[in-house]
């Protein structure tokens, strides 16, 4: 029998599939993944719902699936949230140190944490993530923890994610409907980094695109806190489209071509591709060549614009440990060459490493997401016992964030 309060659940509602992760923290404070259930995706479009009913019937059966799987009830799950709504920046709070011995205490560190995460938005918004990146102690740079120092005036650095209200309530409101608790929400990018990511390759450096059905969400490490991230509301939904109308076949057929016979890789020699359609109607013949050229024009097109996000902030020469694909699209043959070519750094197509469990979950690029927000748990509920002061103020931020939601 399971301690309930030794589970955590990861659940993404993508547009492809509803995906949900079992884990069990272990003894040690590590976590384990225990069982996995997805099932396929209804009712989202680009990451974000449009159909409840259909999407709470798929995250039911996802649920269901689990729970069979891992031999546990869920009751309470981290949810991911996406959309091309979702924007960053970075931003630098400042408050003085007003003790009579200077000594910087976790109110202190609260404090400035809440000015950075002052800033303005628009009305529509909410903050999802105020990320610490680092602190200065009187203008001292790189300061991890600035506890127990003595200084005059403590600054900290933070990467802030915002979305709207609305359309983040939508996801929150059809888990809820399920019926399941939402204990906390994590953007998909972030958590599929932590997923995907060692404390090392933080350090290094890098960039995690997960490229899924309907969005392509990406996060840049850099010294090991994130630098950058963002959404774009394109997936692997609209390389079938392209070839769909490119073809002039229904999607369900482009779709089983992308995946049967497609590639990043155009062949020099052109081979023709028979395909069988319902009784009646004669076999249809297609160009493998003119199949890949489609693709690939599509994965270029998406690699490239992270790209130039990335260009736009100076941030390549950072990237020491190279890019990181995930997500369903990570399965296209010849992305690895294809986005070695465009961003000239090694590639690595998505393997989670950061946590145990049955090898069938963690080589999917597709449960990445999952996956990270156990670990996004796991990060977040060691932060609750670690600080005394996390029911002040911050505690207050975050729980009124979450009756919003
Ligand atoms: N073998 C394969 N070859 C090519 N594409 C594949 C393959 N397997 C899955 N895909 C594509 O991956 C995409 C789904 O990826 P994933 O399951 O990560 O999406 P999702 O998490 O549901 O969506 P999102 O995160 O964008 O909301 C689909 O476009 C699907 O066609
Ligand atoms: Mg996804």
């Amino acid at each position: 029998m399971f301690d309930r309060e030794k589970i955590i659940v990861g659940l993404e509602v993508g547009t492809t599939k509803v995906c949900v992760v079992v884990g069990e923290v272990l003894e040690d404070g590590n976590v384990m993944i225990i069982g996995t259930g997805q099932a396929p995706s209804a009712g989202v479009r680009k990451g974000e719902i449009v159909d409840v009913e259909l999407a709470v019937e798929k995250i039911r059966e996802a649920i269901a699936a689990a729970e069979e799987n891992a031999g546990v009830e869920i009751h309470n799950v981290y949810a991911s949230v996406t959309g091309g709504h979702i924007r960053c920046f970075n931003n630098r709070g400042s408050v003085p140190v007003t003790n009579e011995d200077r000594e910087i205490t976790e109110e202190e560190v609260q404090n400035v944490m809440l000015n950075a995460k002052a800033v303005n938005i628009p009305m529509e918004n909410v903050v999802i993530h105020a990320i610490r990146q680092h602190f200065f102690v009187d203008g001292h740079d790189g300061i991890q923890n600035p506890v127990g120092m003595i200084g005059a005036r403590l600054e900290a650095d933070v990467h802030v994610i915002h979305g709207v209200r609305t359309r983040l309530q939508n996801t929150i409101r059809v888990i809820k409907e399920v019926p399941l608790d939402v204990q906390n929400i994590a953007v998909s990018g972030f958590a599929t980094a932590l997923a995907v990511l060692t404390t090392e390759q933080q350090q290094l450096g890098a960039l995690v695109l997960d490229i899924g059905g309907g969005t392509t969400d990406y996060v840049v490490y850099r010294g090991g806190t994130i630098q950058h991230s963002g959404v774009l509301a394109v997936g692997g939904d609209h390389i079938t489209n392209d070839i769909a109308i490119g073809l002039r076949i229904p999607m369900n057929r482009a779709e089983q071509l992308k995946i049967e016979h497609g590639s990043l890789d155009v062949p020099a020699v052109d081979e023709i591709i028979t395909f069988k359609r319902e009784v009646g109607l004669p076999d249809l013949r297609l160009s493998k060549q003119q199949l890949c050229q489609i693709m690939r024009l599509r994965v270029e097109e998406t690699l490239t614009l992270v790209k130039r996000e990335l260009e736009k902030h100076n941030l390549f020469e950072y990237l020491g440990a190279g890019v990181f694909i995930t997500g369903g699209c990570a399965r296209l043959r010849g992305l690895a060459a294809l986005a070695e070519e465009v961003y000239g750094l090694p590639v690595t197509l998505g393997h989670t490493k950061t946590v145990g469990g049955p090898t069938a979950a963690l080589e999917s690029p597709e449960f990445a997401t999952a996956i990270g927000l156990v670990r996004y748990a796991l990060c977040t509920q060691r932060d609750q016992h670690q600080r005394p002061g996390w029911s002040g103020r911050l505690g207050q931020f975050i729980s009124r964030l979450r009756n919003l939601l």
